[in-house]
Formats: C-alpha cells, sequence, structure tokens
C-alpha cells in the first residue's frame, strides 16, 4: 500500500471535512478547516493519501520554536496500516527543519490508541488541562517531545 503525504489543498477540504464529522463527537468546521489553509505560513495541515482518496490527515502550527499538533486523524477503514505513522513523521521532521525545540499537543485521557500513537514517537506526559473537552468535560493530557540537541 503506498500512502502519500502532502500538504493540504483547497480542494480537500470537502473530503476532510467529511471525514472529521466521520470521526469526531465535535467535528472541526468547513471553516475552521479553511482557516488554516488561508494561514500557510504558521499552519501546517496534511493528508494521506492512498490511492488517490484522502486516508488520513493532521493540523498543526508552528510558532516560534513550538510545534503544536492540533489533530491527527484516519479513516476507520484504513487504521492500523501505519497511515497515523507516516504523518507523524512528516509532521515531526517539519518541526526539524524549522528549528523548534518541541512539539505538544492535548488528548483525550481515555484515548489509548493516540496516546500509544504520540509514545511511540517519543512524547510524555507533561501536565493535564481539566475538564477541556466541552462535550464530556473530559480531561486532556498535555503531551510533549522535545528534539533533541534544543535547549529545554
Ligand atoms: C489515533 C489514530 C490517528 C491512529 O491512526 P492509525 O493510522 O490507525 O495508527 P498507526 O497504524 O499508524 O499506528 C501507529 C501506532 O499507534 C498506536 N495505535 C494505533 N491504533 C491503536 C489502537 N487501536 N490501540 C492501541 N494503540 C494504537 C500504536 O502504538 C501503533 O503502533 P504499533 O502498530 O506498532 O502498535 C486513529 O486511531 C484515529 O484516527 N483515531 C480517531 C481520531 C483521534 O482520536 N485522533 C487523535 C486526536 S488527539
Amino acid at each position: 500500500m503506498k500512502v502519500i503525504i502532502r500538504r493540504m489543498r483547497f480542494s480537500d477540504v470537502e473530503e476532510v471535512s467529511t471525514l472529521e464529522k466521520e470521526i469526531f463527537s465535535n467535528p472541526w468546521s468547513k471553516y475552521s478547516i479553511m482557516q488554516n489553509l488561508f494561514h500557510s505560513d504558521v499552519c501546517f495541515s496534511f493528508v494521506a493519501e492512498v490511492d488517490k482518496k484522502i486516508a488520513g490527515y493532521a493540523f498543526t502550527w508552528i510558532v516560534r520554536d513550538e510545534l503544536h499538533i492540533g489533530n491527527i486523524a484516519v479513516k476507520k477503514e484504513m487504521r492500523r496500516k501505519k497511515i497515523a505513522e507516516s504523518l507523524m513523521k512528516k509532521i515531526i521532521e517539519k518541526g526539524r527543519i524549522y528549528g523548534c525545540s518541541y512539539a505538544y499537543l492535548e488528548v483525550r485521557k481515555s484515548n489509548e490508541a493516540a496516546i500509544s500513537l504520540y509514545k511511540k514517537f517519543g512524547f510524555v506526559k507533561n501536565g493535564v488541562r481539566k475538564r477541556y473537552y466541552p462535550d464530556n468535560n473530559e480531561d486532556a493530557i498535555i503531551m510533549f517531545k522535545y528534539y533533541k540537541n534544543k535547549k529545554k
């Protein structure tokens, strides 16, 4: 299976928005997705393409030396095929190229799959945001990964 990771385009918005609604209980609106594309100097949004269809995507932001991973998702029937890993490799590499000191993200406390993915990439728990998710008041775990050879 060939997975192509590339920057998200405006022509991807419909497909990404459909996936977003399938995957998340509080999906981002099309407008929010587009806002990221308009600010492509700080917002780095990627898709994973398999057979010319979008199988996964990620939204990230780089501000100064911080890389923030806002979201990463893979279509249900395409999971456990290392698509998220391919997206993560691209994201982490982007941060390295931009000279980031660290990457961070928030993840639902109960999201074992995502937490396991992030741990695999060297992220460690760094704090908790209490009742962060408004749909069910679930806590978010904050996870950080420091780039090597950068000051903490
Ligand atoms: C989390 C998610 C992105 C993983 O995508 P994926 O393409 O299936 O993941 P991969 O196949 O690349 O797996 C990479 C690693 O992630 C972890 N992982 C993925 N799915 C997992 C699961 N169901 N249970 C436990 N660990 C899992 C494992 O560490 C895995 O490594 P391994 O295969 O060596 O065990 C996917 O489950 C998803 O889209 N979930 C819904 C959206 C979401 O919750 N996103 C995170 C928001 S913070």
